[in-house]
């Protein structure tokens, strides 16, 4: 059994793990800075940074002592080496650092996307590569082909904010408070999602690129427009982000079954290998959503339906595992430990690291 110890700090959530290659998750802990942001409506990165140096070490002493374990029981350490808040990142990659060097311990640095793009699969055992992921978060709003560790095809990105951050910033437009997002799935209880016209950007275009910068204009709009109520604003901005999300995400199955069918002329195929190219052909084993946008329940719902509609199976982390965790950078670290990747002690924190 291997035993590794994720940390992660890229933006306001302070966490810790243990996770087994068996996928035990040992202990995991979190710490959020909700209080020190709330009043400035959004993350301060000098206050997160000054933060996690706080609570960095006192908690991974927790989460040992949880489990029992000691430094001297970890295999390796991992921690995220980017992308984000560039203070907090030193701050858990330094902290790894030292920690590995005390104990002798490899260090792994973990891109933060690569830990929501293996995340599912620390959830679902079965789940096998290749995998088609929407990856949405606060910072991210990506399609990738998951084809192995190390191993990421982006099929498209957006091209100005994030589909998080435009929850974060509806929500401020509303007034609905902060963290965003799931303060606006609530308000889109009590709303109608049909009665603000709001645009759906890129829908129908050829390639399944996002772009979320004019809902959220229009959502401003909408609102100085002073005739509908916020929660009827929320409900139809959601949907909207459902459609958006549901059409690009349709867009990238049938393309990636498009360019494998292309690939595999079946007609020319010896047949022990006809039922492996079958397979190969229909591109993704699974479609599976991560990231903290994965949270929302509408979002869930319509993208299980998107994946029955082409006979795929449906994959979602529970929902602490999609929204910022250690779990998930413990467990990248795991799959890549067992793939001989390790990293160096003077490997930098990145800021901006493409998967
Ligand atoms: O993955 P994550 O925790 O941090 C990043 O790496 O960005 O994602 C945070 C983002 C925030 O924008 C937050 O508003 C959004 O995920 N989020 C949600 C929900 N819960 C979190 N968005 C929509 N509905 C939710 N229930
Ligand atoms: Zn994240």
């Amino acid at each position: 059994m291997t035993l590794i110890l994720g940390l992660e700090s890229s933006c306001d959530e302070t966490a810790a793990a243990l996770v087994t290659d068996g996928r035990d998750i040992l202990a995991h802990r979190l710490l959020g800075q909700e209080a020190a942001h709330t009043p400035y409506g959004g993350v301060v990165p000098e206050i997160a940074a000054r933060a996690h140096v706080e609570a960095l070490t006192p908690l991974v002493e927790a989460t040992l002592a949880d489990a029992g374990k000691t430094l001297d029981d970890v295999d390796a350490i991992a921690a995220t080496a980017g992308p984000g808040l560039i203070g907090g990142v030193m701050v858990g990659l330094v902290t790894a650092k030292a920690l590995a060097l005390a104990a002798n311990k490899p260090l792994i640095a973990v891109n933060h996307l690569e830990g929501h793009a293996l995340s599912p699969r620390l959830a679902a055992p079965d789940l096998a590569f290749p995998y088609l992921l929407l990856l949405v978060s606060g910072g991210h709003c990506q399609l990738l082909l998951v084809e192995g560790v190390g191993r990421y095809r982006r099929l498209a990105t957006t091209i100005d904010d994030a589909a998080g951050e435009a929850f974060d910033k509806t929500a401020k437009l509303l007034g609905l408070g902060f963290p965003g997002g799931p303060a606006v799935e609530r308000a889109a209880r009590d709303g109608n999602p049909k009665v603000v016209p709001l645009p759906r950007p890129l829908v129908g275009t050829a390639d399944p690129h996002f772009s979320f910068a004019g809902l959220k204009s229009a959502v401003g709009r909408a609102r100085d427009a002073g005739t509908w109520r916020a929660e009827d604003i929320a409900a139809s901005f959601q949907q909207a982000v459902v459609d958006c999300l549901v059409d690009r995400t349709d867009r990238a199955i049938k393309s990636v079954r498009f360019e494998r069918s292309r690939e595999t002329r079946l007609d020319d195929m010896p047949s022990p290998l006809l039922d492996f190219a079958r397979s190969e052909r229909d591109g993704v084993t699974a479609l599976v959503v991560a990231g903290g946008v994965a949270a929302n329940g509408a979002i869930r719902s319509a993208l299980q339906a998107l994946a029955a509609e082409h006979g795929l199976p449906f994959v979602a982390p529970p929902l602490w595992l999609c929204t910022d965790n250690a779990a998930m950078i413990a467990w990248a670290g795991a799959e890549r430990f067992a793939a001989g990747l390790t990293d160096a002690l003077d490997t930098p924190a990145r800021a901006r690291w493409p998967l």
